[in-house]
């Protein structure tokens, strides 16, 4: 945690764009948002007369409950994610009352936040769970009362959850899978026959995480089952805890004596702690690390070779599309059009879903995608760092 926070304030905060930012986002974002449906199913029109029977408290609401789950796993949650999912709800439901609250990382405390909102009197839940399991007793609570829960990129295992809004989150794991094959096909990072890859995965209370390791492995297991590389760690990191992620990579480096070629790290925040632990055996750089959320501080390491890629998720297209269902919640009218997936619970109901695509980035495209789309500044990535760094500085 010390770690990231003395991150968060040299380095993130100086370097992220907050307004600017968000204009930038919202005027370039809608362009090329392509939805993909991983679980698509087709047919939810059962999902959604439901919704209107069940959650009758949505229509005419103005009271919109926001709870987000985090604050340390990554800064996109209170850099990115709410403001801007205040920006889009306001603008599909002018004069809206926004109550908002940050879990912290403890399901309880989101618990009690939504209990909290509902009997101050939300009538839309927008939910960002801090566990995915557990948050179904928010969505049943919500239910008591008529209110519908969206699920915020992170999927609610609750046949009852109204809607679910993310990106393909088995494609972010793919993306990342197929960019490790990619670069031993190459020959990069030392990559050849045997090498030994590790899995550093997320929280594994979050559903996402889930599913980014089930892409990474889409891709990977073919080459494990061949012995063309070779899975030496694969532990899901609680909390998504930096500080767990460099004692998790010390040890697997301790068990391999540094025989390590590539890891798969599936967020950011844990590829900044694999990195650490690298930095201390003189391996960053020369070991691949995968990444995720482009957060400035991990485009900086891609920019110095010492993290390989990122997945930039354009955070403006699930905010818009949430925005948007809440108006139409709202105003009573159909949502249809808004969701064009449907994705399975664990119980096997179908959620109306809006699911947008991930981009992978490297040095290759860093302008192309994070630069050009506003989310981040170059400026901003390139301060204290020398001239042509990655080819990008200036
Ligand atoms: C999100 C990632 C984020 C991680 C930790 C995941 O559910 O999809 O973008 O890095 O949580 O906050």
């Amino acid at each position: 945690m010390k770690m990231f926070r003395n991150l968060s304030i040299a380095t993130v905060l100086g370097v992220f764009c907050s307004l600017p930012l968000l204009n930038a986002c919202s005027n370039n974002s809608a362009s090329n948002s392509t939805p993909t449906a991983p679980n698509n199913s087709g047919n939810n029109t059962a999902a959604l007369t439901q919704t209107a029977d069940t959650f009758k408290a949505a229509k005419g609401c103005k009271n919109v409950g926001l709870l987000l789950p985090e604050t340390d796993t990554s800064t996109r949650w209170e850099t990115y994610d709410r403001p801007l999912l205040q920006q889009e709800i306001t603008k599909n439901l002018p004069g809206v009352q926004i109550q908002y609250a940050n879990a912290n990382n403890d399901a309880d405390t989101q618990q009690n936040q939504a209990e909290s909102m509902l009997t101050r009197g939300a009538c839309i839940l927008v939910v960002g769970s801090k566990d995915s399991q557990k948050a179904s007793a928010i969505v049943q609570s919500a239910k008591n009362s008529g209110v519908p829960v969206i699920a915020y990129d992170r999927l609610i295992q609750d046949n009852d959850l109204a809607y679910y809004v993310s990106f393909d989150n088995v494609r972010v794991g793919e993306l990342q899978g197929q960019y490790i094959i990619d670069q031993y096909r190459k020959g990069a990072y030392g990559l050849k026959r045997g090498s030994n890859i590790a899995l550093l995965n997320g929280s594994q209370t979050d559903n996402n995480a889930l599913q980014f390791r089930q892409g990474a492995l889409n891709k990977l297991q073919p080459l494990f089952d061949s012995k063309e590389l070779n899975k030496v760690f694969d532990q899901y990191t609680p909390n998504w805890d930096v500080t767990r992620a460099q004692s998790l990579t010390d040890g697997f480096l301790t068990q391999e004596k540094n025989n390590i070629q590539g890891i798969y790290a599936a967020s950011d925040i844990l590829s900044t702690g694999a990195i650490a632990a690298l930095r201390n055996q003189n391996l960053n750089g020369k070991v691949l690390v995968t990444g995720q959320d482009a957060n400035a501080s991990n485009i900086q390491a891609i920019l110095t070779g010492d993290q390989a890629m990122t997945i930039y998720k354009p955070l403006v297209q699930i905010a818009q599309a949430t925005g948007k269902i809440v108006g139409a919640l709202s105003n009573g009218a159909d949502t249809k059009a808004l969701t064009t997936a449907s994705t399975k619970t664990s119980d096997g109901a179908e959620i109306a879903s809006a699911l947008s695509n991930p981009q992978v980035v490297d040095k290759s495209n860093i302008k192309q995608t994070v630069i050009a789309d506003g989310f981040l500044k170059l400026e901003d990535v390139c301060r204290g760092l020398p001239s042509g760094a990655g080819g990008v500085c200036p």
